[in-house]
């Protein structure tokens, strides 16, 4: 009695050990990389549901080269020491290609350790030139440049706002100090107008009202903040309530619901550099109904994470392969119709194409009829 028991319970063990290493064998993992929790941790979920309906949708279809898809997280809190961490973390897991991360000052140093692995790495959201500028051919990014954001950004408040006197701030990260140079470069070229402060924030130091007491003895015409919405929501705010009327002007990295909800009236009137309305593109119908219904809101980078993940499932389906080298070419030879419309990449791993408008901070009337603070394009 007591000797078949102890062959039944090592029978259903060994079976449950092969059952576990047959479903490891049968699965592919993709890693996403992102501020999962902390201040920024609205945008680094925005990626993550993104890449989680494209994995849905392709495990509904059978998965890829015969496996199901599972996700690697990958939680860098916008910290790049983390992400060197977490990018590490992600070669150990067996990921087959990154989607990640969302800062430039997390991508660009994770990118050493992906190329080192060979592993493809596609950024929905760094924006810094420098990611795609190191000769890496595993690295892609589907959204823009801020040599291009810095640029329209200047020529926006030159010939739009048609403003003189400008100060310049930035969070001192990657990205933040990054796209206030190309700002500041750009206004330079031209002799319609000035920069009459540049001064840099410490990032989630929470009371800036010494650095703008110090900007607003200069009497700028606009504020241009390179940085993110935790503190473009304090920095616009706090401006307000100092009696500073001047023009609050920003980037990609503050155009989400948590700025609105961090400096409510404050953000009235504010300018904000961005891609065109999702909700105006045909393709992306599917991709809208798809995400709020599992989802709710779509988030401003959701969809350039959705697309990143399609890119890098349709391009290991075309390789045939899980290898990284053969990925990182089909990556390079795609064309993508995806929810974003045609993406293509250059040598370098950026957009062929990337459209920046201008949004303005407006107050709209709700179904319900009330009145609610959101983002509106600018025409
Ligand atoms: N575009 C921002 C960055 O590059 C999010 O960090």
């Amino acid at each position: 009695m007591k000797k078949s028991l102890i062959i039944l319970c090592a029978f259903l063990i060994g079976g449950l050990i092969s059952n576990c290493q047959q479903k490891k064998e049968n699965l592919t993992k993709i890693g996403v990389c992102a501020p999962l929790t902390g201040d920024q941790a609205k945008m680094g979920n925005d990626i993550l549901n993104g890449v989680k309906l494209a994995v849905e949708e392709w495990n509904t279809k059978g998965g890829i080269l015969g496996q199901r898809i599972e996700i690697a997280t990958g939680d860098d809190r916008h910290d790049p020491k983390e992400a060197i961490s977490v990018a590490h973390k992600m070669v150990n897991e067996g990921v087959i290609g990154v989607i990640g991360h969302f800062n430039s000052s997390c991508s660009i140093p994770a990118s050493f350790v992906y190329h080192d692995a060979s592993i493809p790495q596609i950024s929905p959201a760094s924006t810094n030139p420098q990611l795609t500028s190191q000769g890496f051919k595993n690295v892609f990014r589907t959204c823009g440049r801020d040599d291009q954001q810095g640029s329209i950004g200047a020529e926006f408040v030159i010939n739009e706002l048609r403003k003189k006197r400008i100060a310049v701030l930035h969070d001192k990260t990657t990205y933040g100090q990054g796209l206030a140079d190309e700002f500041k470069k750009n206004i330079g070229k031209s002799n319609r107008a000035s920069i009459v402060a540049y001064e840099g924030i410490v990032q989630g130091s929470g009371d800036y009202k010494a650095v703008l007491t110090k900007l607003k003895s200069r009497r700028p015409e606009v504020v241009y903040f390179g940085g993110v919405y935790p503190e473009g929501g304090l920095l616009v705010k706090q401006m307000r309530e100092l009696g500073m009327k001047a023009i609050f002007v920003s980037g990609d990295g503050v155009i989400d619901p948590e700025f609105l909800r961090i400096a409510g009236d404050a953000a009235l009137g504010t300018f904000l550099s961005f891609g065109p309305s999702v909700k105006e593109i045909p393709h992306a119908r599917h991709f809208i109904e798809s995400y709020e219904e599992k989802y709710g809101e779509i988030g401003p980078y959701s969809v350039y994470a959705y697309d990143a993940a399609n890119i890098l499932l349709s391009s290991i389906q075309s390789a045939g392969s899980t290898d990284g080298e053969k990925i990182s070419e089909a990556i390079h030879n795609i064309r993508h119709e995806g929810a974003l419309g045609t993406i293509q990449f250059n040598a370098n791993g950026d957009v062929l194409v990337a459209p920046y408008i201008f949004w303005v901070v407006k107050k709209i009337k709700t179904e319900d009829g009330k009145e609610k603070l959101n983002f509106v394009p600018y025409t």
